[in-house]
């Protein structure tokens, strides 16, 4: 199988995106290191997984400390470290005038600098490897408006990740660590759980109001397969952006 052995660390992998994700590495061949910071969601996931193939740590990507911790756990769990999946995020919708510091902070914290943290953590264990690989996980909110209104810092901290990963990619061309930014359009997972019903209300009008149409039909393991198709080319490629969205043309009123 193409990814045959290799082992892959997960963020935000005990559910949504990150365990389809984690199934569809697997199912190539490879283990994987979940992290989250829910234990028994975690649980649960490499209870699915089985835990031949999967491992959890739970752990804050906000927390460097944390997070360099889990890495090595990860790495002595399994003998070795191919790459990093760096998919934790989270958002709470609210227009600009509302926008409530703690929740401003969490999302750039979890989004960007958790990103940021993850990628330091992980270069030192990563260099010096076989074929090794770093995905970071976007949104398709970074650059098209349509995908859903009041969610400008969540889509401001996913337009830093993209810069970021560009710098990343050139910094860690002389190490051949493959890097990639992933930008997917909308999927039904967790994500929207424990936002503000008035907030997530008000931003829903003002996305109605945007147009009649939004686009749906895609599932997390689609999201899971294009992580997947990424990490698994060949040494000397690597894809440099992949935006995977819905494309089945819905009324939004009928929605
Ligand atoms: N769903 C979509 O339509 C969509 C579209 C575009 C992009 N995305 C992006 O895709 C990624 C996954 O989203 P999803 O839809 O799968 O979300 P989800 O179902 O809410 O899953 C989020 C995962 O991240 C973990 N997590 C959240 N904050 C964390 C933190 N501080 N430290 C460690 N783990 C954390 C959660 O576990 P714990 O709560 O236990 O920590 C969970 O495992 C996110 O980066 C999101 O922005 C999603």
């Amino acid at each position: 199988m193409e990814l045959n052995g290799r082992v892959f660390i997960v963020t935000g992998g005990s559910r949504g995106f990150g365990l389809a994700t984690a199934k569809a590495l697997v199912s190539r061949g490879a283990r994987v290191g979940l992290l989250s910071r829910n234990q028994a969601g975690l649980d649960q996931a490499v209870g699915e997984i089985g835990s031949d193939h999967a491992f959890g740590v739970a752990s804050n990507v906000a927390h460097p400390e944390d997070i360099s911790r889990a890495f090595e756990q990860v790495k002595e769990h399994f003998g070795r470290l191919d790459g990093l999946i760096n998919n934790a995020g989270m958002a709470r919708p609210n227009a600009v005038e509302n926008l409530v510091e703690e929740e401003v902070l969490q999302q750039v914290h979890t989004n960007f600098l958790g990103t940021v943290f993850c990628c330091q953590a992980v270069i030192p264990l990563l260099r010096g490897g076989d074929n090794p690989r770093i995905v970071n996980i976007s949104s398709a909110s970074a650059c098209h408006y349509d995908e859903m209104s009041h969610l400008s810092i969540y889509a401001a901290t996913k337009a830093a990740v993209e810069r970021f990963t560009r710098d990343l990619r050139e910094e860690l061309q002389a190490d051949n660590i493959g890097v990639t930014c992933v930008r997917p359009g909308g999927a039904w997972t967790s994500f929207a759980e424990g936002w503000d019903p008035q907030a997530t209300m008000a931003g829903f009008e003002a996305w109605s109001q945007a147009g009649p149409y939004m686009d749906t039909g895609m599932e997390a393991e689609q999201v899971g397969d294009a992580v997947a198709y990424a990490v698994a080319q060949p040494k000397g490629v690597a894809v440099d952006l992949l935006e995977i969205r819905p494309n089945i043309l819905t009324p939004k009123g009928g929605y």
